[in-house]
Formats: C-alpha cells, structure tokens, sequence
C-alpha cells in the first residue's frame, strides 16, 4: 500500500487551556435565610448535600451578563482579545431568551464580529459537552482560538416553594480560552479526551416542565433526586474509568479531579469507588452549591486561583445533568 509522504500527514493538535476566569453574583443567600421560605434547616441541607450558600443573579441580572463577565476575565488571562477568537460556545440551559442563542449575544458584548458562536444544552453536563465540541472542532481546524462559556441563572427556574429542588442551585458563570498547537508530544499540555453520553429514558427524572413549543411558559425544575443521585454515583464513575482508560492513563496517576458540583455526597462516593484521595477532588459545592454548566469551571478555576492546580498537573473533569447527559475529559493543565 502506498503511504502518504510525511508532510501530508495530519499533525496532531492539542488544545490548551490558555486562559480561565469566573464570576459570581454579589448576592449571596445562605441556608439559614432559605430556611425562612421554606420548611428547610441548613442542618438538613449540609448534612444531605454539603451547601452553606449559593450566589443569586440581581434582578434583571441575564445569563448573558454572568457569561461576559467570566469571559472577560478568562480573555485578561489568556492575554487576547475577543477579535483574536475564531469561536464562542456557551454552555446553558438558561438562555436569556429563546432565540437568538446567549453565546451570539455575548459575542457581540465583547466586540467579536469574525468566527461562530452558539449554544449548547446539555444541563448540568454542558461544559463537557463543549469541550468535547470545541476539540473536535479545533483538531479538525475549524478553529485556532476558543471560548467556552458555562453560564446559569438557575435561580430563574426554580420553584422556590419545592424545598427538594430549591435548596440545592445557584447563578454563576466560569470560561476557559482554548489554543490549538501543531504537537507530537504526548505529555504536552491540553485536552486529552473527552468522552460524552446521554441516555433519553431518564428525562423525567430531572426535567424543566415548560418551554416555547410545549406549554409557551419557561416552567420550573422538577427532580426525583434519590434516583438521580444513584444514576449520578454510577455513570460518572464509568465514564471517568473509561475516559482514563482510552488514554491509557490509570486513575491512581490523575493529580486533580474536578467533578460537577451537584451534592457533596455524590463526590464522596464517587472518589470512594475509584479509590481516590478525596483531597485531589475539588469541591465548591459549599459555597457555590449547583451552578449546573457552569459548575466545572468555576470550580477549575477557584482551585488555579489557590494554587493547588498547577501547569503540567494531570486533571480529569466531569459531569452528570439532565437527560440524563453525562460525560469526563482528561487533560494536562
Ligand atoms: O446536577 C444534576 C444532578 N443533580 C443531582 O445530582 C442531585 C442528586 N440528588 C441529590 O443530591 C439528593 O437526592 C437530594 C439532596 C436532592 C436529596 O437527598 P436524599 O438523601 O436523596 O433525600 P430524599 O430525597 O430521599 O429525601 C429524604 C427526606 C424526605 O422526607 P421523608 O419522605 O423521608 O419524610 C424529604 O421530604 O428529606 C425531605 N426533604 C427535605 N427536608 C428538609 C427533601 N428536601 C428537604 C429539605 N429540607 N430541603
């Protein structure tokens, strides 16, 4: 067989968090003023989920306005400008308006008039549906520079007469910068592998019951949260092992895990199936609780900010939402 000259050889490409940043909103509401609306304790909510608090948007406060301010931050890092992005992707399930996509609103906040940029929905697995886009998309060389957003005013969508729901979520909004790099190197910084699952059999159990085409309301969220959580336990241990494995790194060898911040327990169990140190696993959880989409970098992020997540370090990120959608990436910060 005919083999192809070398310098028609696809390079590889590895893509590289160059840049991340995050912003909360100034509110904060703790359990114990919860426990004024609802029939709540914040003893109740720290032993069953390990929140303190949570960040709620202002009034008139969009998606839009978290997103830019975390992409701000994330493009000062990276030292670029937005006129240097080829892409935008935000992840969101709390668009601040049903069309056009909050992504293209936030491309046009920070001057950016070249490339593309859209929404992902994905719930609480958004970020890793986006990287997971992202880098397919960069490989291929649809683009050089990257965006990605997670960005949730959930506030919006609860039902805060449902003390099962309304306790556990909260607004904020966290982006990396991504660049692509001709790279042979197999310990060069960058995304690894990303894997993505989803499974439609599960959508009642985590659900919004109102949207443009079925009831031309916004609805609330409604979850069975046991079964979510068994679900949860389960899939994002095998999709971490098998991320890992396509790899063909060992999970012992990962230095930092940077889960969805959905309930201190499901961290725990989690790290406990995969013999994990639970000190490699970073938890905001206490004082962002669930931020959905936005959780993973904003969590990223507050552990770059202290330190504990270095460049070259070994980091596995991963998610489980609504669908169910779940899905890991392996990367080397
Ligand atoms: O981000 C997407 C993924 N989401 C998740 O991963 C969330 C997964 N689920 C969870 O985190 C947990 O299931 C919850 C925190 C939602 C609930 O914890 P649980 O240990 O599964 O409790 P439960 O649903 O079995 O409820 C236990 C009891 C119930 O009372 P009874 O029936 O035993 O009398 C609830 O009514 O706790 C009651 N309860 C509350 N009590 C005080 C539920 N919510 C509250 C509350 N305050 N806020």
């Amino acid at each position: 067989m005919a083999q192809m000259p070398v310098s028609m050889m696809p390079v590889p490409i590895r893509n590289k968090i160059i840049g991340i940043g995050s912003y909360l909103p100034e509110r904060i509401l703790g359990n114990e003023e919860l426990a004024k609306m609802v029939e709540t304790s914040d003893e109740w909510i720290k032993e069953r989920t390990g929140i303190s608090q949570r960040h709620i948007a202002a009034d008139g406060q969009k998606t839009s306005d978290l997103g830019y301010r975390a992409a701000l931050a994330a493009l000062d890092d990276a030292g670029i400008g937005a006129d240097e992005l080829d892409l935008i992707v935000l992840a969101t399930s709390t668009p601040d308006l049903t069309f056009p996509s909050t992504a293209t609103i936030i491309q046009e906040r920070l001057g950016m008039n070249r490339g593309a940029a859209f929404d992902v929905q994905a719930v609480c697995s958004g970020f890793l549906y986006g990287i997971n886009v992202i880098d397919a998309m960069m490989r291929v060389g649809n683009a050089k520079r990257a965006l990605l957003i997670g960005a949730e005013t959930f506030s919006r969508i609860l039902d805060w007469e449902d003390r099962s729901t309304c306790v556990l979520f909260g607004d904020g909004a966290g982006a990396i910068v991504l660049e692509a790099a001709e790279n042979t190197d197999e310990d060069a910084p960058g995304v690894m592998d990303s894997y993505i699952r989803s499974d439609g059999r599960y959508r009642d159990m985590l659900y919004v019951d109102g949207g443009p085409s079925a009831t031309q309301t916004v609805g609330h969220l409604r979850m069975q949260g046991n079964a979510v959580f068994k679900h949860a336990v389960t899939e994002i241990a095998n999709v971490m092992r098998d991320c890992a494995a396509r790899s063909g790194v060992d999970i012992q060898d990962i230095d930092w895990f940077v889960p969805h911040q959905a309930n201190q327990r499901i961290l725990n169990a989690v790290a406990k199936k995969l013999k994990i140190a639970p000190e490699s696993v970073i938890s905001t959880v206490a004082q962002h609780a669930n931020t959905s989409a936005a959780s993973v970098p904003l969590a990223m992020h507050a552990a770059i900010e202290d330190g504990r997540i270095k460049r070259g370090d070994l980091v596995m990120l991963e998610a489980f939402g609504g669908g169910f959608t779940w899905g890991a990436a392996l990367l080397r910060y």
